[in-house]
C-alpha cells in the first residue's frame, strides 16, 4: 500500500492537523499492512486478521483492511461478517474493484444471485463496460445457471450478448433459465400453442438476444421452432417479420440441425419471401445480399430482418473471398487428411461467435501462473507460435489476443474453416495471425521454428497422431513449449455408444441429411439409454457440432498410458494438464502432497478411473522437450 493510495483517498487528512504526527501514523499503517498482508500470504490467518483490526481502529475509512479481512473471514467460513467487510470496504472506497469483485464472488457462492449480479454489474461499470469487464460479468453469469436474477441480470446478459467482443455462450445455462422462466420450456400442444409463447418470449430483448446470437441447447426449444415453422409454413399463422427473422437466425445458428419441413422453399424475390426460404435453410449470399441494399430503409425498423440478412449474404460472400486468397504450405494425399477435409469443408467447426476479452499476458508470465513451481528458459518478447489445425480460428484469435506480442500462425486442411477465422479476425480487429492451408502430415521443412505450438484437438483425428505430433516438434524450439488436447475414451462413453449404435464403417459415408436422422433418433432414445448423455452437450445442437461430437470420419480415444508412452518415445517432458476449475488441482494436490505440480501420469489416471468424466473437456496439456 503505497501513501499515494491513503492520500489521495483523504485519510492524511483526516488523521489530524499536525504534519509530523501524520507522516508518524500513516507510516504506521502502511507498516502495520504490509506485516498484515504477508502473514496473510503465509497463511496466518488470525494473527493477520488481528493486525487488520487494529488498524481499523486508527483508520476505519481504509478500505484495502476491510477488504483482506472479508477474504480471511471468507476463508474461515464466517459469512455475515466477510460480507459485511466488504461492504464496508466498498462503502469506504466506492470504485475499489476488488471489492466489487470479491463482494460479487462471494454472494455468487452463497447463492445470492440477484445481489451478485448487482454487484458485478457495479464492478462492469467502474470499467464504464469494457470489453474485459463485461466478460468478467459473463464468467459470473455463468456461476448462475438456476434462479431468478431479475432485472439487472437481464441487464447484464444483454450487455454480454450486445457485444461480439465477450464469449457469450459461457452463461447459455443461465440463459436457458430465463427463457423457462418466461416461457416454461415444456412440450407444446400445438405449433400455434409454441408460436404464441415464442412471439411473447420474443418480447423480452434478452430472449431474442439470445435467439440471435447462440445456440440455444434445449431439445424442447428446437421442438417449438420446429412447431412453429410447420404452423407459419402451412399458412395457419402470420407472425411478424421480426418473429420470422429471430426462428431463421437460431435456426441458422443451429445450421439446420432439425430435419427439414416438407415442401419447397419459396423463390426469394423480396423480404418476405427471403425470410420463409431461410426458414427451409440458408439462402443464396447474393441474393441475400441485394435484397438488404434494396431495403436498407425498411430495415432500419427491422433489427432482426438485417441481422440474418447480413449473416447470409454480406459475411458468407466476405468468406467466400477471402477463402481464395489464402496461401496453401502444403498439402498431402494422405487419405485420413482428404477424409477429414471433405468433412470439415461440408462442416466448418466450430461456426462460434463472441472471443473473450482480456487476461492478457507475456508467455513467460502464462507459464509461470500455469505452472509455478517450474524453471523455463528465457522465451522471447514477440513470440511465434502455432496454432496446428485451428479450424474456424477461435482458439488461434484468443491466444493471438492473450499472448502480448505473440505472432501466430494458424493452419489448418479446411480453407472454409479458415475463412471463417478470416473473416472473424478482420471483424475482431485482430492482426497478428496468418491463416493458411497446410496439412500436419507434410509440413515443409522451410516451415521455421515456434516458440510455442498448440495441437488442440486434431491430433485424435489423424491417421498416426504419435507420428504427427513428432512431426510439429520438428518445429519447435529448443526452448519452446507445447500444448496438446487429446479425447479421452473414458469420458467419452456415450459418444463411444453413439458410434458404436452406428457402426464406425458408416461415418465416412454419412450425409448431412443422414446426420440429422440420426439426431432425432438420439432424441428419441430413453432417458436411460447410454448414448442420450450426449443430448447434454452443446454441440449436439448445431449440425456441425454434432458431426465433430458424434460422427467425425475418423477419430481415435485416448487415456493416459497411452499418452505417457508418447511423451516418453517423443523425448518430452509433461509439464501438467490445464483445467477450466482451478479445484480440480487443488484436490490433486491435497492427496498427491509428494506431487504438487500434478506430474505424476500413474497417479492421474487413478483419479480419472474414479471421475471418469474428468477429461470430457480433453486431456489438456502442456509439454517441453527433454533438456539434455
Ligand atoms: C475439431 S477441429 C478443432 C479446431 C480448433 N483446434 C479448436 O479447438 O476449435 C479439428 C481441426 O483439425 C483439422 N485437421 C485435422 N487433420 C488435419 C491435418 N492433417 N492437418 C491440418 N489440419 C487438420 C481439421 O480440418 C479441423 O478443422
Amino acid at each position: 500500500m503505497g501513501s499515494k493510495w491513503l492520500a489521495a483517498r483523504g485519510v492524511i487528512a483526516y488523521i489530524g492537523p499536525d504534519f509530523q504526527e501524520e507522516r508518524r501514523v500513516q507510516a504506521d499503517i502502511e507498516r502495520k499492512l504490509a506485516e498484515a498482508t504477508a502473514l496473510q500470504r503465509r497463511g496466518d490467518l488470525a494473527a493477520a486478521a488481528a493486525i487488520y483490526r487494529q488498524i481499523l481502529k486508527i483508520e476505519r475509512r481504509l478500505a484495502p483492511a476491510h477488504y483482506n479481512l472479508a477474504l480471511i473471514q471468507k476463508e474461515e467460513g464466517k459469512a455475515l461478517a466477510a460480507e459485511k467487510s466488504f461492504r464496508a470496504a466498498i462503502a469506504a472506497d466506492p470504485a475499489y474493484k476488488l471489492a466489487w469483485r470479491g463482494l460479487a464472488r462471494f454472494l455468487c457462492e452463497k447463492e445470492k444471485f440477484r445481489e451478485a449480479v448487482r454487484a458485478g454489474l457495479k464492478l462492469a461499470a467502474l470499467d464504464d463496460f469494457a470489453p474485459p469487464a463485461l466478460q468478467e460479468l459473463a464468467d459470473l453469469l455463468e456461476r448462475m445457471p438456476v434462479g431468478d436474477l431479475g432485472p439487472a441480470g437481464d441487464e447484464a446478459m444483454l450487455r454480454c450478448l450486445n457485444t461480439d467482443e465477450v464469449e457469450s455462450d459461457r452463461f447459455i445455462l443461465t440463459l436457458l433459465a430465463r427463457i423457462n422462466r418466461q416461457a416454461g420450456i415444456r412440450k407444446m400442444a400445438s405449433g400455434a400453442e409454441a408460436l404464441g409463447v415464442l412471439t411473447g418470449a420474443f418480447n423480452e430483448p434478452v430472449i431474442a438476444a439470445a435467439f440471435s446470437k447462440l445456440i440455444l441447447p434445449s431439445a424442447e426449444i428446437g421442438e417449438w421452432i420446429a412447431a412453429a415453422r410447420s404452423s407459419i409454413l402451412a399458412g395457419d399463422a402470420f407472425p411478424s417479420f421480426e418473429v420470422i427473422a429471430l426462428l431463421a437466425l437460431q435456426l441458422a445458428l443451429g445450421e439446420y440441425a432439425l430435419e427439414p419441413p416438407n415442401g419447397e422453399p419459396p423463390v426469394v424475390t423480396d423480404l418476405e419471401s427471403a425470410l420463409i426460404a431461410a426458414l427451409y435453410g440458408r439462402i443464396e449470399p447474393e441474393i441475400a445480399d441485394e435484397i438488404l441494399e434494396k431495403g436498407e430503409d425498411l430495415l432500419e425498423a427491422l433489427p432482426w430482418c438485417r441481422l440474418l440478412l447480413i449473416r447470409m449474404g454480406p459475411q458468407q460472400l466476405r468468406e467466400w473471398q477471402l477463402r481464395g486468397t489464402l496461401p496453401c504450405l502444403s498439402s498431402s494425399d494422405d487419405a485420413v487428411s482428404k477424409a477429414v477435409r471433405e468433412q470439415y469443408e461440408e462442416s466448418p467447426y466450430p461456426r462460434w461467435r463472441g472471443l473473450r476479452s482480456g487476461g492478457e499476458t507475456t508467455l513467460p508470465a502464462l507459464l509461470k501462473s500455469l505452472f509455478p513451481g517450474t524453471a523455463f528458459a528465457a522465451l522471447p518478447d514477440r513470440p511465434k507460435v502455432l496454432i496446428a489445425g485451428c479450424g474456424t480460428g477461435r482458439h488461434a484469435l484468443r491466444t493471438a489476443r492473450r499472448i502480448t506480442g505473440s505472432k501466430v500462425t494458424a493452419i489448418d486442411l479446411s480453407r472454409t474453416s479458415l475463412a471463417y477465422g478470416a473473416r472473424q479476425a478482420e471483424a475482431l480487429g485482430i492482426d497478428n495471425v496468418s491463416f493458411a492451408e497446410a496439412d500436419l502430415v507434410a509440413l515443409p521443412e522451410t516451415f521455421g521454428r515456434f516458440d510455442l505450438i498448440e495441437a488442440c484437438g486434431v491430433l485424435h483425428h489423424m491417421g498416426d497422431p504419435e507420428a504427427a505430433w513428432q512431426g510439429l516438434l520438428d518445429h519447435l524450439a529448443p526452448a519452446g513449449v507445447m500444448k496438446v488436447a487429446l479425447y479421452s475414451e473414458e469420458a467419452r462413453q456415450d459418444v463411444a455408444a453413439v458410434r458404436d449404435m452406428v457402426g464406425e464403417e458408416r461415418m465416412e459415408t454419412l450425409t448431412l441429411d443422414d446426420i440429422r436422422r440420426l439426431r432425432s433418433d438420439i432424441l428419441a432414445l430413453p432417458d436411460d439409454h447410454p448414448a442420450k448423455e450426449v443430448t447434454k452437450e452443446l454441440d449436439f445442437y448445431s449440425l456441425s457440432g454434432c458431426r465433430d461430437l458424434l460422427f467425425h470420419r475418423h477419430e481415435q480415444r485416448f487415456d493416459i498410458p497411452r499418452i505417457k508412452a508418447a511423451i516418453e518415445t517423443l523425448g518430452l517432458e509433461f509439464l501438467g494438464f490445464e483445467f477450466t476449475e482451478s479445484r480440480v488441482k487443488k484436490a490433486y494436490r491435497a492427496r498427491h502432497k509428494d506431487d504438487p505440480a500434478g506430474r505424476n501420469l500413474a497417479n492421474w489416471a487413478a483419479v480419472e478411473a474414479e471421475h471418469p468424466a474428468l477429461f470430457r473437456g480433453m486431456y489438456q496439456f502442456w509439454c517441453r522437450k527433454q533438456r539434455p
